[in-house]
């Protein structure tokens, strides 16, 4: 029977629900209580949880325990969500629409939001060097510098001012493709990763895994820009045409819609072609590759 990758997605992510819960400070008449409540507002919405499920489909590799990789998953999705909730504010790219319903700054203000996005970045960390992550502080340690790495001025934020650069610009292929390796691929980088630290994995194995995410994770944020002009707001559950309107620096700018989709498959193809070395455990990660490019939102 092939793999059910949507069914294994909707499981992983009641399992990230439950923890994000337990995780998450809760709004109980607290004085910072709107905190907490946009923190959660924006986290437990209607995200895909791509990023979580690739820490779980990593660390079932490596035979990884089901709570180290949940804790893992549940940081990466809070830095994740913080990424969204400062991407959308008036000052980057003022959208008032996300997962579907009113975006952080809409529905609460923009100091709210931008706290919000800061906590959310902030208890990440905290969650990564927990010992209930794991009992061995060489990988909290591994953990917490790699996260950093992917997410700080080499990493996301690094692409975040790449992509707000080159608005109105002409970036050549080179730098669009800097722009999407930075601002999403190294995220999904360390989610592929998070699986070889926990489980000690060799550098073989990590190569093969690093390989794998760099192409899938450029194929992703192409699909992203696709989806931007093909599809309507109301199935992507945040604005379409943005990039356009705001002039962004993408593949479908580059190179037109129809090289785009050929060198998202393209790099689908060769995402796959990575995890040659591993066999049948590896394939939740063969079908996330697929879905990246198939996907409707
Ligand atoms: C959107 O990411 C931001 C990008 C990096 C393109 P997702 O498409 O994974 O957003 P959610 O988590 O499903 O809302
Ligand atoms: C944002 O890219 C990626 C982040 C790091 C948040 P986009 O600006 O293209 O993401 P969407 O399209 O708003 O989700
Ligand atoms: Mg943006
Ligand atoms: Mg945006
Ligand atoms: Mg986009």
């Amino acid at each position: 029977m092939s793999y059910d990758l949507i069914s294994a997605l909707g499981e992983a992510s009641a399992d990230l629900g439950d923890m994000l819960d337990k995780i998450l400070p809760r709004p109980d008449g607290q004085i910072e209580e709107r905190l907490f409540e946009a923190m959660r507002y924006s986290t437990m919405g209607e995200g895909k949880r791509l990023r979580p499920f690739l820490v779980m489909a990593s660390s079932a590799l490596f035979k990884v325990s089901r709570t180290s990789a949940l804790r893992v998953a549940a940081a990466i999705e809070m830095v994740h969500t913080y990424s969204l909730i400062h991407d959308d504010l008036p000052a980057m790219d003022n959208d008032d629409l996300r997962r579907g319903k009113p975006s952080c700054h809409k529905q609460f203000d923009e100091a709210t939001a931008i706290l919000a996005g800061d906590a959310l970045l902030t208890q990440a960390f905290e969650v990564l060097a927990d010992e209930e992550t794991h009992p061995d502080p060489r990988v909290c340690t591994q953990l917490v510098r790699a996260m950093a790495r992917a997410a700080g001025p080499y990493g996301m934020v690094g692409g975040q001012m790449i992509d707000l650069a080159g608005e109105g610009k002409s970036l050549s292929e080179t730098q669009v493709t800097q722009l999407h390796l930075l601002k999403t691929g190294r995220i999904f980088a360390f989610a592929c990763e998070a699986g070889a630290i926990l489980g000690k994995a060799p550098n073989t194995m990590r190569m093969g895994l690093r390989a794998y995410a760099h192409d899938m994770g450029l194929a992703f944020q192409i699909k992203d820009d696709l989806l931007d002009v093909e599809a309507s707001s109301d199935d992507l559950g945040k604005t379409a045409g943005k990039d356009q309107e705001q002039a962004k620096s993408t593949y479908v700018k580059l190179l037109g819609l129809e090289q785009a989709r050929k060198q998202a498959q393209m790099l689908c193809d060769q995402a796959i072609r990575h995890l040659d070395a591993f066999d049948n455990e590896a394939e939740p990660l063969r079908a996330v590759a697929r879905f990246v490019i198939d996907r409707k939102r």
